[in-house]
């Protein structure tokens, strides 16, 4: 008999650490005993806990806590009775003010660490930490509607979402007064400017479009471009321009003799872009990037003269720009680079400090997810 086959699987092993600070997920970082490093999801720094090793990896260990002996400093109650199981939501046990200087901090210490910059990252709190979102993305499943847990596809019955605006948890109540229809399908629900629902079933979600999820973080970003478009006299060229929805609701470039060109991979965006700002001197391309812009600069190397301005604003991923296009973005006057993620907005940054002339000028963690650990970047490099 091979008895080293027949080994006991060895108990999950426990420590109990105290958390030291929380990371770009959300989770708790602590250390063991020997100096191991472990993330705790929901944890909160000073907090006591005990916690169970669930995947060990070559850097760190993941855990789920077992019980918490002793609690945190700035924890409160969270609002959500489904906070840890539904996915959504990674801060509610944090008191607002403790979630936005920690996403400041992670902001800070990648311009400090990766960027090697001493520039001081200026924090915008929104001003409602709850009831902002005005689009959710939901999956219907046997008559209810609801989320998937945290991490699995397992389906979450959901009666309200506290970080929803008003218009989605009318909605969500409505949609238990009559049920629905069996058949499982994802759907999205979106809360126009006029205040009007738009629901989305299935395949129909791809007539949506792009709209920023927060009302409030819209708007302040909309503020901090037009402050740093002041003095621009060419034009403006915006990647990942949606359908100009940061640019063009004030911004005239006919009464302004510039020209705008808007690029976006996704053609509802694109035609509602020219729909709702078509103009002599607006123009919107379809384009996937960054293919669309370095085929441009091979056809036309001058193509960017006509712009002093570059606003970006790509997808998580960040803009896969090579060396050689980023060496061409050198003769704009001013980039201004808003992003949702930190790693990616950090590698881009990168790049653009070492192949261009243009500096670090501007930093701003704009809190548009608030009691989750995702936020939104605006920079401005000039
Ligand atoms: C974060 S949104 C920004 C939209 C716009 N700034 C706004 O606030 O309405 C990113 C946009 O990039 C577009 N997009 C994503 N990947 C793309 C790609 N590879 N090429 C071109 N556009 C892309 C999406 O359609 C989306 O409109």
């Amino acid at each position: 008999v091979n008895w080293k086959k027949y080994q006991p699987v060895p108990a999950p092993r426990i420590h109990t650490v105290t958390i030291e600070k929380v990371g770009i997920y959300g989770e708790g970082i602590a250390r063991t005993l020997t100096g191991e490093t472990v993330f705790v999801p929901f944890a909160h720094v000073g907090e006591v806990c005990e916690v169970q090793e669930t995947r060990r990896r070559r850097h760190f260990i993941e855990t789920r806590k077992l019980r918490t002996l002793v609690e945190g400093r700035d924890r409160v109650e969270p609002v959500c009775p489904l906070f840890t199981r539904c996915g959504g939501c990674q801060l509610q046990h944090m008191d607002y003010g403790a979630q936005v200087e920690q996403k400041r901090q992670v902001l800070q210490v990648f311009v400090r660490k990766k960027l090697g910059l001493e520039m001081t990252v200026q924090a915008d709190p929104c001003p409602r930490p709850y009831g902002y979102r005005r689009r959710v993305r939901l999956r219907q499943f046997g008559g209810k509607v609801g989320y998937f847990r945290s991490r699995t596809h397992e389906f979450l019955d959901v009666r309200s979402c506290p970080i929803a605006v008003s218009e989605i948890n009318a909605w969500l109540q409505d949609s238990r007064n009559f049920p629905r229809p069996r058949e499982d399908v994802d759907l999205s629900i979106d809360v126009q400017a006029d205040g009007q629902i738009k629901t989305y079933e299935g395949s129909d979600q791809r007539q949506m479009g792009f709209q920023q999820a927060n009302a409030w973080g819209e708007a302040r970003l909309r503020e901090l471009i037009c402050e740093d478009l002041h003095g621009a006299h060419k034009g403006i060229l915006e990647l990942y321009a949606g359908s100009g929805a940061l640019v063009l609701p004030w911004f005239k470039p006919e009464e302004q003799g510039f020209r705008y060109l808007g690029v976006d991979g996704d053609e509802v965006n694109v035609r509602r872009g020219r729909e709702l700002y078509g103009s002599e001197s607006v123009s919107f391309e379809r384009g996937m990037l960054p293919g669309w812009l370095t085929l441009k600069l091979a056809e036309q190397p001058q193509a960017l003269d006509a712009y002093d301005v570059l606003v970006l604003d790509p997808p998580r991923g960040g803009t896969n720009l090579r060396p050689k296009t980023v060496k061409a973005l050198a003769t704009l006057q001013r980039i201004i680079y808003i992003s949702c993620d930190p790693l990616s907005w950090t590698r881009d940054a990168k790049l653009l400090l070492e192949h261009t002339h243009l500096r670090l000028r501007r930093l701003h963690m704009i809190d548009m997810f608030p009691q989750t650990r995702h936020f939104e970047i605006y920079s401005l490099f000039r």
